[in-house]
């Protein structure tokens, strides 16, 4: 007997259907990505329900009472014109014209103020990437924006040796946050990493991250069980020249992941990115819960791309960036 498909809308705080949300995700981002370890059940549902300037809206695919797929639709306070949209299908019930339905629903759940939609995927190869922007994205309406690629560092056989740094400036390296009073340099630099970096045609603007949105992320991740190791170089007059960060969880299967790595424009050429970069891999291989970091960087990003090369970062998977305009009678 053939069940029908009904979509209805998942609340984030009903604990049994993000239970059931975990499992789809985790059996379709499996099935597409040979390897991945999950989050912890708990630290996924962290992330959906965290008071850190994100909202999500979640619709299900049903076939009676059983999940069978599911797509969210994510705004941040910061970018309220953009809704990160993601949909996962069941490998069992994939190919039916589910992930589509879904992903339509998830465009219609947006706030008024959404002026676009942004997607992004992982996959082993960038032909298999083509392949689902041809016929599933593609058909949705969405266009390509960019291309990454995914490169994983074995801490084990990592050479890694301190880089000496200009005289006047002074690396340093901190688990648990930054001290209080260099919070506001580091989360402007923050904000300016998707500004700055090449980013195809997604055109972010610089969205600094407050104090206290910074010590929310550090909150999340302590709650989660993970540790962020930041490295920055300060100059004798006290400006956080370079940051970069990398999380750490609690599971060394699953790889160690960098957040970002900034240099100030003013501080560029001088060697400060590679230095903050290794004394953040230096002190993840000293704290020695991780196996592996993982990061991804723009295919035009030359700069990021020949220090994450020259340090002994290895190509694992491709990851492409589409978007959409939001059009039609839905927009306010
Ligand atoms: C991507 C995903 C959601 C598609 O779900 P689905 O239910 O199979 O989607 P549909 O049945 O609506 O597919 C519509 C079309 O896209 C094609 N398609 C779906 N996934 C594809 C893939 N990975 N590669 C190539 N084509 C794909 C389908 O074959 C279909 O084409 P057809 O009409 O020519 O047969 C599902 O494969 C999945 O859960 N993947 C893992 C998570 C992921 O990558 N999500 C990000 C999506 S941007």
């Amino acid at each position: 007997m053939i069940v029908p498909l009904e979509l209805r809308a998942i609340s984030v705080d009903d604990p049994s259907a993000l239970r059931a949300v975990y499992r789809v995700e985790c059996a379709a981002t499996v099935h597409a990505r040979p390897g991945w370890v999950p989050l912890d059940e708990a630290a996924r549902a962290a992330v959906w329900q965290a008071d850190n300037g994100w909202s999500h809206q979640l619709v299900g695919a049903f076939e009676g009472d059983d999940l069978v797929g599911f797509a969210s639709s994510s705004t941040a306070d910061d970018t309220p014109d953009t809704a990160w949209v993601d949909v996962c299908v069941l490998p069992t019930h994939q190919r039916r014209g589910t992930g589509t339905r879904l992903a339509r629903a998830a465009e219609e759940a947006v706030p008024a103020r959404v002026e676009r939609y942004v997607a992004s995927a992982y996959l082993p190869t960038a032909t298999e990437i083509d392949a689902l922007v041809e016929r599933f994205a593609g058909p949705l309406g969405y266009a390509r924006a960019t291309t990454e690629t995914v490169v994983e560092l074995d801490l084990a056989t990592a050479e890694l040796a301190p880089v000496v740094v200009p005289a006047g400036t002074t690396v340093s390296t901190h688990l648990g946050g930054v001290p209080a009073h260099l919070r506001a340099q580091v989360g402007v630099i923050k904000g300016l990493v998707d500004a700055e970096a090449p980013h195809g045609e997604l055109g972010w603007e610089p969205t600094p991250v407050s104090v206290e949105d910074y010590e929310r992320e550090l909150a999340l991740w302590r709650a989660q069980g993970r540790t962020s190791v930041e490295s920055i170089a300060v100059t004798d007059d006290g400006v956080v020249a370079a940051w970069t960060c990398v999380v750490v969880g609690a599971d060394p299967a699953r790889p160690a992941h960098v957040e970002g790595t900034l240099v100030l424009t003013a501080h560029r050429g001088a060697g400060l990115g590679r230095a903050v970069k290794v004394a953040s891999l230096l002190a993840v291989q000293a704290h020695g819960e991780a196996v592996r970091v993982r990061t991804s960087s723009d295919d035009a990003n030359v700069w990021m791309r020949a220090i994450n090369d020259d340090l002994g970062f290895a190509p694992v998977e491709s990851e492409v960036l589409v978007q959409k305009v939001r059009r039609g009678p839905s927009r306010a």
